[in-house]
């Protein structure tokens, strides 16, 4: 279990509490955290699901795997911290997580 939090480009910030074992994207999509799209539902497959990750949190999560990388060159606007939301596996290290909606997906 792990609360992460959701910030839009508004700054809104969607706090979420996400469940071991799901992602990032699913626990997104569960509550309705506007911006992300996920349209392949987490297949790796449309980057629709693009977030960005806070500086502190990017040892945390991790660096993208060879098939993200290359579905991360079609998402809009890649920046250091670019990630793919279904591709992050939430465990109780990601408890307090933050990650940045973009202006727009793919
Ligand atoms: Fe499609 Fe993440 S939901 S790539």
């Amino acid at each position: 279990m792990a609360k992460i939090t959701f910030i839009t480009v508004d700054g809104t910030r969607y706090d979420v509490t996400a469940d071991s074992a799901s992602t990032v994207m699913e626990a997104a999509i569960r509550n309705g955290v506007p911006g992300i799209e996920a349209e392949c539902g987490g297949a790796c497959a449309c980057a629709t699901c693009h977030v960005y990750v806070d500086e502190a949190w990017r040892e945390a999560t991790g660096e993208p795997q060879p098939m993200e990388e290359d579905m991360l060159d079609f998402a809009y606007d890649v920046r250091p911290g670019s990630r793919l939301s279904c591709q992050i596996r939430v465990t109780d290290a990601l408890d307090g997580l933050v990650v940045r909606v973009p202006e727009r997906q793919a």
